[in-house]
């Protein structure tokens, strides 16, 4: 550190004293003239390539004392490395939180947690739902209750979210185009755990790779059934029960960039028309139902690397979707779980009808 703060004094005594910029005579629009015209060649000569930074650090804990509770060293200045490859934290670690250590959170951590919500999440038995799950489990979640049409895999992501967390969790297996069953599973949460909070909508298929010329009309019905009639059938017995407990809440549909934009190489008209729809559909709830403080937001994933995208067939196209992707990559299977808690949370409290992209930067270019 001495030899630091020497360093620094050394090189005070050896920079030349600054030049004034302008003699006084200089009148103010002569030295804004003067301020601007810089030469191609000045700019060359100006090219900043410090190799080391001095730093002034001013803090309670710092050791020099007498210099007025300040540190001063310098830096080296060396080039950048690559960023690392992200690694997408898949831990089977599910910590929830505990009171005790929301209690001593800050006021601003405690309102980006859902303590005490109850949250249900279609599409929870597996990808970017059951991610979405276990992050709300983390967050402060009172209960979860998975709908999900695969009755195994859900029962199993059902079982394994309770024994990580200690947390109840439930599984209704539903299908998100059938009103009746959702209704009815819904109701069940309303006795089991109270009016639910939140509603995660993250059920849904892709068809990708079908010309719109020989696209199976029944294939496409199927799909805006699910992806955009089940968003529906789902919000709106979700919001029935909100409304019935004169309860606050929040509802995230799970969207996608396609509802924004044209995916290449690959044709798929219908699902990105679909999910145009979900993101207009959410818009249009959060008008209606501001009165009711129920909140809509959609989140837009770019591609996410997920089961829905591990096919040999899309190999090469996932090539072409990294390079036209700034950060180089798909986005991991818990890449969505921060932005859903914090669209869950109070915290976004005056957050309603967003669309929030979330894509490594695809929607850039
Ligand atoms: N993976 C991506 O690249 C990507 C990109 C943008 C948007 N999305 C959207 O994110 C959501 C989740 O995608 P994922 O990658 O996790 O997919 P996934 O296939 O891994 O998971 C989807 C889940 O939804 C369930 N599901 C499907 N149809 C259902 C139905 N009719 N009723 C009830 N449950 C049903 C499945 O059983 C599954 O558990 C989807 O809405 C998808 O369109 C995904």
């Amino acid at each position: 550190m001495a030899a630091a703060a020497r360093t620094i004094r050394l090189a005070s005594r050896l920079a030349p004293a600054p030049r004034p910029l302008f003699a006084s005579g200089a009148t103010a629009s002569a030295a804004r003239r003067a301020a601007f015209s810089v030469s191609a060649r000045q700019l060359r000569s100006e090219v900043i390539k410090e190799t080391e930074i001095p730093v002034s650090v001013y803090s309670p804990d710092s050791k020099g004392v007498a210099s007025g509770n300040s540190d001063h060293f310098t830096i080296p200045v060396r080039p950048v490395p690559k960023a690392p490859e992200h690694a997408s934290e898949e831990s089977d670690e599910i910590k929830p939180l505990d009171d005790r250590v929301y209690n001593q959170m800050p006021r601003t951590l405690q309102k980006m947690s859902v303590k005490g919500k109850v949250i249900i999440i279609t599409g929870g038995a597996r990808g970017l739902g059951n991610h979405m799950a276990r992050a709300c489990a983390e967050a402060g979640a009172k209960a979860i209750a998975i709908f999900d049409a695969n009755q195994e895999l859900g029962d199993e992501a059902a079982a394994e979210l309770h024994q990580k967390s200690g947390l109840p969790v439930s599984f209704f297996k539903v299908d998100v185009r059938d009103g009746n069953a959702i209704n009815v599973a819904v109701q069940n949460v309303v006795d089991l755990y109270g009016a639910p909070d939140v509603l995660v909508n993250s059920a849904g298929i892709a068809d990708s790779n079908i010309k719109a010329e020989t696209y199976d009309p029944a294939m496409f019905r199927r799909l805006i059934d699910i992806n955009l009639t089940g968003s529906f059938l789902m919000a709106q017995a979700v919001g029935r029960a909100m409304m019935d407990a004169g309860k606050p809440g929040s509802i995230i549909l799970v969207a996608s960039m396609s509802g924004s934009i044209v995916n290449y190489p690959q044709e798929q008209s219908c699902y990105n028309a679909s999910k145009a729809g979900v993101i207009q559909f959410g818009k249009s709830l959060a008008a209606e139902w501001a009165k009711y403080n129920i909140r809509v937001n959609c989140i837009s994933p770019g591609y996410m690397d997920t089961a829905l995208n591990r096919v040999p067939a899309l190999d090469a196209q996932k090539k072409i979707w990294k390079s036209l992707t700034p950060q180089e990559r798909l986005g991991a299977v818990d890449d969505l779980n921060g932005l859903c808690v914090f669209l869950a949370s109070d915290a976004s409290g005056f957050m309603t009808g967003s669309n929030v992209i979330i894509d490594g930067g695809y929607t850039l270019y």
